[in-house]
């Protein structure tokens, strides 16, 4: 059986089944492990881990720890309870008023607009890299461009962000965590000069990664420790580029310093705690760490959306404020656009369009293309989860891999 255990009750003989942090905050290679010794206890500790899950198959058992099932449902209800208060409602209805394309629509103009900001940035962050001299002007049209299609349907940039290319990725993660956090920021009624710095911020958050040996950048597997510790100072570095390019202003700079700090303090570079974090920080980090877990690398598969929210609403306990967690999983919905769902009746869709949020996001529009009782794709077509007289409902989520299948090319 699969527990979830305090580090305080973790004891020799235990087995570790998985490190609850997100995999880009530890140095762990492994995430599953006989703990063998205190020292190794003691490791876990030191690097931030307040919780383990353990297989009590492999290992002595903790009684009174909750299986991994019950967390499972808590989470599930906590994010039901998130969204279905009156303020999530009111305020996804008055984004949604700012949709004014369909996500069919924008999809395309999304793709190229990702695809040229990836371009920009790489070559921004190269110049960097070789000492030449970088101005900031030269983002502005990514800005505009980046902007633009987000206004006129976020889903379509937000969405695409899932998806990164091996040789690209540090841009590409740099374009998405940027896109998210202007959405997340102009949801959050920030005003527009700031959510402009929040865009350059996301864009340069991660540039001093550019500095980093190459065979630590593009390792094909997880960094070990030494590797972990050189690709900490990556914040470091930002900061050195940072600081020779005239005109950032401090909300960006507080996205490129902070995002790897923690609320409970075991972040880094400087180990800020709470509020020592600013708004921006605190902002970026989730969205860091979200980009993050649901972006496939080679070592690593990304997890659904849906899982993602609930990971972020777990480790909310000691590494994000909480509250900003609650209202991320309000702005980007229970089921995001682009999540693959399999309903009641065996039915596999993607979700479309998210009704207009509060309980009603329970209830997505649904494309169907495939019958999981058949183990075929069947004709395509719409079904709106919200209105009276649908009897189906969602039953899980369905990975990518699962059905082999790339949910933007349903779009
Ligand atoms: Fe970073």
């Amino acid at each position: 059986m699969i527990k979830k255990v305090d580090i305080k009750q973790l004891e020799v003989g235990m087995y570790v089944e998985k490190i609850d942090l997100a995999w880009t905050d530890h140095p762990f290679l492994r995430n599953s492990f006989l703990i063998k010794t205190l020292e190794a206890i003691k490791k876990l500790s030191d690097a931030g881990v307040h919780t383990v899950y353990i297989d009590t198959s492999n290992g002595l058992d903790a009684y009174n720890a909750p299986t991994e099932k019950e967390v499972l449902k808590e989470i599930e209800e906590k994010i039901i309870n998130v969204v279905s208060d009156k303020e999530s409602e009111e305020k996804v209805k008055k984004v949604a008023g700012y949709k004014k394309t369909s996500i069919y629509k924008e999809i395309n103009e999304a793709k190229k607009i990702f695809r040229e900001t990836t371009g920009i940035i790489r070559n921004f962050m190269f110049d960097a890299r070789l000492g030449r001299k970088v101005e900031v002007e030269r983002l502005k049209p990514a800005i505009e461009d980046v902007s633009s299609s987000l206004l006129r349907c976020p889903d379509a940039l937000l969405s695409l962000s899932r998806i990164k290319h091996k040789d690209d990725y540090t841009f590409e993660h740099c374009v998405s965590v940027s896109a998210i956090q202007v959405s997340f920021s102009a949801y959050l009624n920030m005003n527009e000069q700031d959510i402009y710095n929040s865009c350059i911020g996301g864009f340069l958050h991660d540039i001093g990664k550019i500095m980093m040996p190459d065979y630590i950048l593009n390792k094909p597997a997880k960094l070990n420790d030494e590797e972990f510790r050189i690709m900490k100072s990556h914040v470091v570095e930002t900061k050195k580029i940072l600081d020779e390019i005239p005109g950032i202003e401090e909300i960006a700079k507080q996205i490129a310093y902070q995002h790897h700090e923690r609320y409970d303090g075991s972040g880094y570079p400087l180990g800020l705690k709470g509020e020592q974090i600013s708004q921006a920080g605190k902002i970026a980090a989730i969205c860091d760490v979200y980009d993050a877990i649901t972006s496939n690398r080679i070592y690593h598969k990304g997890i659904p959306p849906h899982t993602a929210l609930g990971k972020l609403l777990e480790w909310s306990d000691f590494n994000f404020d909480k509250l900003l967690v609650e209202q991320f999983i309000r702005f980007i919905g229970v089921y995001p656009v682009g999540t693959l769902v399999k309903l009641e009746s065996g039915l596999i869709g993607v979700v479309v369009e998210q009704n207009n949020g509060g309980a009603n996001s329970l209830f997505p529009i649904i494309k169907i293309f495939y019958s999981s009782k058949y183990g075929r794709y069947i004709n395509e077509y719409h079904l709106d989860l919200s209105k009276e007289n649908c009897n189906n409902k969602i039953v899980s989520i369905i990975s990518a891999e699962e059905i082999n299948i790339n949910p933007i090319n349903l779009f």
